[in-house]
């Protein structure tokens, strides 16, 4: 089945992540079916649509005239039986616990028609080690982050037996529903984001632990330096404009080696000063590439004040 061919989701476990992501396939035009094991949770998770959507509105992201339109396509429900009837792709986002987790494949599996998608919302969870389903060519991982109905990336993670058609029609289809999908060739730990996040929080637990800086004064410093230059060039262009060769003598002098850095700085790609570091940067010479990079830089420090991004909500 394409991405297009999708008319009908199921969401499976309405808390934080599921209503929200109910409300991105009903913004997208598709029925969705919601689904938890109380009528108290479905009807909270009502709610919290109609709060997100709401702010949706006030953003002017979705017409005022469009609310009930897009209500309407949310079905909640507490018989995964009946709500699994007829949908065409389905999302797994019950608690981070393996047995709940493992019981609900299950059922889908059974429940849903071959060709149906079985996308499991775990945020690091090796699901592929324990789910028991008949066709786990169907079953793979696509990660979500809170809240779904606004921030874009979906990380898509196949198991050693996902089909790579199963694959590319979810990346299609969170294109589709106007999402960013990012897919990794299998599974690692806590995927892309959640890694790299873990290692900040190890990091900023040290600081507040060690009581040589304010809490306050942590995210000063992060909003006053990362903050700007993370949404411009990521955590890997970022290397290239520190330069590589750089980056190398930094790590050593912490203990650290990288092959994968090493390599580089051996080949001369040291960065936007050589035009080719772990980006090539097509021939352009580095005053070129720094002033595109200023340019952003600037925009974003002036769009960071404009919303008094520097002071705490
Ligand atoms: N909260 C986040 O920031 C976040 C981000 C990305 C991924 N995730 C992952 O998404 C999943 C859900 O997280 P959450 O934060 O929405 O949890 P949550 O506790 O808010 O919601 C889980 C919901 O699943 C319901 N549920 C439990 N068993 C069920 C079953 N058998 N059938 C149907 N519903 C069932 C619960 O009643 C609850 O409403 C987890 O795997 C979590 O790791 C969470």
């Amino acid at each position: 089945m394409g991405p297009e061919d999708v008319r009908k989701a199921l969401v499976v476990g309405a808390g934080a992540m599921g209503n929200s992501i109910a409300l991105v396939f009903a913004r997208a035009g598709i029925g969705v079916g919601l689904v938890d094991v109380g009528r108290d949770a479905l009807d909270r998770a009502m709610g919290l649509i109609e709060s997100g959507l709401g702010a949706l509105v006030d953003a002017g992201k979705v017409g005022r005239g469009e609310i009930g339109t897009v209500l309407g396509r949310i079905h909640p429900d507490t018989d995964l039986e009946a709500a699994a009837q007829g949908v065409d792709f389905v999302v797994e986002a019950v608690p981070e616990v393996p047995e709940v987790k493992k019981e609900v494949f299950t059922r889908l599996d059974e429940l849903c028609p071959e060709e149906v998608i079985i996308a499991s919302n775990t945020s690091g969870l090796d699901i592929f080690s324990f789910a028991e389903v008949a066709r786990p060519g169907r079953l793979l991982i696509a990660h979500w982050f809170l809240p779904p109905h606004i921030v874009p990336l979906v990380e898509v993670v196949p198991g050693p037996d996902t089909a790579p058609g199963a694959v590319s029609s979810t990346a299609a289809l969170m294109q589709r529903l106007g999402k960013v999908p990012v897919v990794l060739k299998g599974f690692t730990r806590a995927f892309i984001v959640n890694k790299i996040q873990n290692m900040i929080a190890l990091a900023v637990f040290e600081l507040l632990g060690s009581g040589l800086v304010e809490p306050q004064d942590i995210d000063r410093a992060v909003k006053n330096s990362l903050g700007i230059r993370l949404p411009i060039v990521g955590v890997v262009q970022n290397l290239d404009f520190t330069g590589l060769d750089l980056v190398l003598d930094v790590m050593k002098s912490y203990g650290f080696m990288n092959e994968f850095i090493a390599g580089k700085v051996e080949e001369g790609s040291l960065g936007a000063k050589t035009g080719k570091g772990i980006y090539d940067y097509g021939g352009r010479a580095e005053a070129e590439i720094l002033a595109g990079r200023d340019r952003r830089y600037l925009e974003m420090l002036d769009q960071l004040e404009a919303i008094g991004a520097f002071e705490p909500i």
